[in-house]
């Protein structure tokens, strides 16, 4: 019934979404910044600080390393929070281009707006590449990162439209998240990290809102088994990413002992490994999957599939 409302525009059932094109794309060209003015010159990473909060990172909850230690694993981790995004935005970019590619011809500030998501998605994964340059300058060690971005957004692309946009809409709710729950207020991090996430997120507020729309648009006349095979698709591609995740705990791991010379116990590395994969479980996953905009979204499609998800985000928390 939830379905059969989106395919009636004058349907809006209680609590659901109103956001608009042409809004959009001016909050968007008021936003718009460059990437010259948040990075590079006289803006540098300070290395004596932390990039990412300890709400993310976890890293308390690991008892054997040192005060200096668990500064170097945090800033391992704001490595890897950059290569994470690198990689999703690949994916990201042509989705945009391929949905709004056969109807230029219709909403011209439906065209604008995707353009311009598509544009700043582009100008992301340069600003997180100039980052990663910026990080290699000051850091001591090599720090590997799965990938590459080709093969991941090859295997998310191998999905039908709903199910890749299911992935982008939690993408970008979850950067939502992290700035506002857990960076916006956080004195201790790196000025120039922080203003990397705060940049960021500004421009994702919107992107939440089209990828909101877009899936509206898509799952119009989806009966609840095509709803349900989304979301089949859409766990698909997470337990995939769950793996990744466990691989790149392992990276870090490698790159923290190579780094300070402290090489961890097997009984260390398996806490480590528990802990720290947790971490970015809930980093990359959860933070995601339980946003409330993400759940009324899936709300929307089919309750039995916002159930779904609800039952198995715990895992991801
Ligand atoms: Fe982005
Ligand atoms: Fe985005």
């Amino acid at each position: 019934m939830l379905v059969e409302n989106l395919k009636d525009n004058s349907v809006k059932p209680a609590g659901t979404f109103s956001y608009s094109y042409k809004e959009t794309l001016a909050t968007s060209q008021k936003i718009n910044w460059r990437i010259e003015d948040i990075i590079g010159g006289d803006r540098q990473l300070d290395f004596s600080r932390p990039f990412m909060p300890e709400s993310l990172a976890r890293i308390e909850e690991i008892p054997f390393l040192s005060a200096g230690e668990k500064v170097i694993l945090n800033q391992i981790k704001g490595h890897t929070y950059l290569a994470m995004f690198g990689l999703v935005e690949e994916f990201i970019l042509p989705f945009v281009l391929d949905h709004v590619r056969p109807s230029l011809d219709q909403d011209d500030y439906r065209v604008r707006a995707f353009l311009q998501f598509a544009g700043e998605e582009a100008k992301h994964i340069q600003l997180f590449k100039t980052f990663t340059e910026e990080f290699h300058k000051n850091f001591v060690t090599e720090c590997a990162v799965i990938g590459p971005p080709a093969e991941l957004a090859k295997m998310v692309l191998s999905h039908q439209p709903l199910t890749v946009a299911l992935v982008i809409l939690q993408l970008e709710w979850m950067t939502q998240r992290h700035y506002l729950d857990s960076i916006k207020d956080n004195q201790e991090l790196d000025a120039q990290f922080k203003s990397l996430l705060k940049h960021h997120w500004l421009e994702e507020a919107q992107h939440a809102k089209l990828d909101t729309m877009m899936i509206e648009a898509l799952a119009v006349g989806m009966s609840a088994e095509e709803i349900e095979k989304a979301v089949d698709g859409y766990l698909e591609i997470g337990g995939f990413l769950d793996q990744d995740l466990k691989r790149q705990t392992i990276f870090d791991l490698e790159a923290l002992e190579r780094a300070t010379g402290h090489i961890l116990s097997e009984n260390e590395r398996e806490e480590f490994i528990r802990v720290q994969h947790q971490s970015n479980r809930w980093t990359y996953l959860g933070t995601g999957m339980t946003h409330p905009k993400f759940l009324e979204m899936l709300e929307k499609l089919s309750p039995a599939q916002r159930k779904r998800i609800e039952e198995v985000a715990p895992m991801f928390c």
